[in-house]
């Protein structure tokens, strides 16, 4: 029972219950398969928020209590009723509403906040639990492109809410540093590679090497098998294959850390593909120990049609590992060193199909741990602007997308606010801002149309309108320029606007855990949305004369505090949700 106003209700109602129907409890228990130690919390799941917001703030449907009653909804209602604190609790029909008042739930909430601070909502778990999570994880010697971005904005936000709800998380960047490709990328580049422009611009030289050699290979037939002996030679630890494949490795490393400064992302550990280059015999051998691999056309399979499933590949007819056999070490290798409670895998639905075949597998090995392992698939991210696709064949570039939209938003706030002491840095955290809100809004499940006008809108549903919330917040609270504390006179709250306030806020701790429980940003994305509409209309809250009422008085210095006091709390809220999403939040804009 972690939301504490709901906790009492449930409370009230239970001992309320008890007074009421003192010879039914058990039967009540029964009836909704619960014990009496349990009755609350029963109760706690079952509170709804009323139909009409005027009655209170939940809701006990008394229909559940009908059958071991024997009597009429209302009736029941009227009976606990006389139990209960009738100045807190209500009856319409068969409901039994409780009303929170404002200052109650202001005096909980708004002092928690600020004794808290940036700490508020973070919880503390009774047995420590581990989180793995594989995100981001891009493909070296291959430009950072649009579809890692999601994985990298959705894993680094997952990151942040178990990390608050007191998990130990793991990160993990399972960078594709191994396979056929890297054998291809040797062949290129001893064929046409320089040693300049990979100084220069290592990615773009070792993509245009890519290109051309899938492009001369759809004429010379040599190539591929060129691709292969050379990885083969790769995993045979083949010197000058190893020499080159560290020196494409270090450079692409390189330029990916630039976009993780930027984006603000960190991982614990960098262990790509090859890292698992010395632990997939022993997998193999366990499989086949297990008598659950097969030859097939040369190849080394688990069969998993009586799964309903295609073969998982573990070793080609050259004997060349694949992508499977280093996720089965990977996963292996990750229960053994970290003792995870769930693994998470943030990567795109196009490999749904690979990781269902892959976890059965730990499944047949009699893994009980293969319930753990959870595919955190992801739709598209599609561009509505054209040009962002066509520079180089299909692929969007991360650093393309993140360069425009520096520029775009640059350009908006030299309009906006043209004596902006630090722009630059702004820009820069506006625009990362957007971008990371634009892809964290839409729900996981779902394509993102990416849309600049959209994206950038600083009025609309975006990151930039919720840092210019921030901002403005801010600005509040500078202009004011008094200490703010925790203990202001809640009786100014007298308004439906300010109660919605508070209660907004009241709401943080439940919506972080719902997110997590999801793996779903985006419902962090629209809580800070709600409270950004709710703080608006207390900005723009009019009195009975219908004069807008100013935040700052000072003919009213104690109101102003009281006023203050929920300013400087929706800001803390609104920093550290945005936080949680991997979006900074300036102070000016
Ligand atoms: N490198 C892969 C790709 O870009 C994603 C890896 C995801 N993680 C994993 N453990 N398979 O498609």
């Amino acid at each position: 029972m972690n939301d504490i106003f709901r906790k009492n209700a449930a409370e009230a109602l239970t001992e309320a219950i008890a007074k009421a129907y003192p010879d039914k409890i058990e039967d009540i228990c029964l009836a909704v398969k619960t014990n009496t130690q349990e009755l609350a919390d029963f109760i706690y799941n079952k509170l709804e928020s009323p139909k009409d917001a005027k009655n209170g703030d939940y809701a006990f449907p008394t229909f559940i209590l009908a059958k071991p009653l024997r009597n009429k909804p209302p009736e029941i209602a009227g009976n606990i009723l006389e139990h209960l604190d009738k100045t807190v609790f209500t009856q319409t029909g068969p409901y039994l509403n409780m009303k929170i008042s404002t200052q109650d739930a202001a005096e909980e909430v708004l002092s928690n906040i600020f004794s808290r601070q940036n700490n508020f909502g973070n919880e503390i778990l009774d047995e420590s639990k581990t989180i793995v999570i594989d995100f981001s994880s891009p493909n070296i010697a291959k430009p950072f492109g649009i579809g890692h971005l999601r994985s990298t904005a959705i894993g680094n936000s997952l990151y942040r809410l178990f990390e608050k709800l007191g998990y130990n998380v793991v990160g993990i960047n399972h960078l594709g540093d191994w396979g056929t490709q890297f054998g291809k990328m040797i062949a290129a580049y001893k064929k046409w590679g320089d040693d300049e422009k990979l100084k220069v611009a290592p990615i773009d030289h070792l993509f245009d090497l890519y290109v051309k050699f899938h492009k001369e290979a759809e004429t010379d037939q040599t190539l591929e098998s060129e691709g292969r002996e050379w990885f083969k030679k790769l995993e045979e630890g083949n010197q000058e294959a190893a020499e080159l494949w560290q020196i494409f490795k270090d450079y692409s490393l390189q330029e990916f850390q630039r976009v993780y400064d930027l984006l603000g992302v960190h991982f614990d550990y960098y262990t790509g593909e090859s890292f698992y280059n010395d632990k997939m015999d022993g997998v193999i051998e366990r499989l086949q120990k297990a008598g659950l691999t097969k030859e097939s056309e040369g190849a080394l399979i688990v069969d998993l049609e009586e799964q309903g499933m295609n073969p998982c590949l573990l070793k080609k007819t050259d004997g060349a590992t694949l992508y499977a056999t280093r996720d089965l070490a990977g996963i292996l290798y990750r229960h053994g060193a970290y003792k995870f409670d769930k693994a998470l895998y943030v990567v795109g639905m196009d490999q749904q199909e690979h990781f269902k075949q892959v976890f059965k597998v730990i499944e047949l090995l009699g893994e009980d741990f293969a319930k753990d392992l959870i595919h955190v698939s992801f739709g598209f991210i599609r561009f509505k602007d054209q040009a962002m696709s066509t520079r180089k064949g299909n692929i969007v570039f991360l650093n393309d997308v993140i360069k425009t939209a520096i520029e775009k938003v640059t350009n908006i706030i030299k309009e906006k606010n043209p004596n902006l002491p630090d722009l630059e840095k702004t820009a820069q955290q506006v625009a990362v801002g957007a971008i990371v809100f634009a892809d964290l809004s839409v729900s996981k499940h779902k394509d993102v149309n990416f849309d600049w006008d959209e994206v950038l809108n600083f009025e609309g549903a975006t990151g930039p309108y919720l840092q210019y919330t921030h901002a403005r917040l801010s600005s509040l609270v500078h202009k004011y320029g008094l200490d703010i504390s925790g203990d202001a006179n809640f009786s100014f709250y007298n308004s439906p606007e300010e109660k919605a306030l508070i209660m907004q806020l009241h709401k943080f701790g439940q919506t972080i855990r719902l997110a997590a429980g999801k793996y779903e940003p985006n419902i962090i994305a629209a809580y800070l949305l709600e409270l950004a509409a709710v703080f608006n209309r207390f900005y723009q809250r009019k009195d009975n004369d219908g004069k807008l009422v100013k935040i700052i008085s000072e003919d009213n210095p104690e109101e102003t505090k009281a006023r203050m006091l929920l300013v400087a709390s929706v800001r803390i809220v609104m920093k550290e949700g945005l936080r949680l999403m991997g979006i900074e939040a300036p102070e000016e804009m």
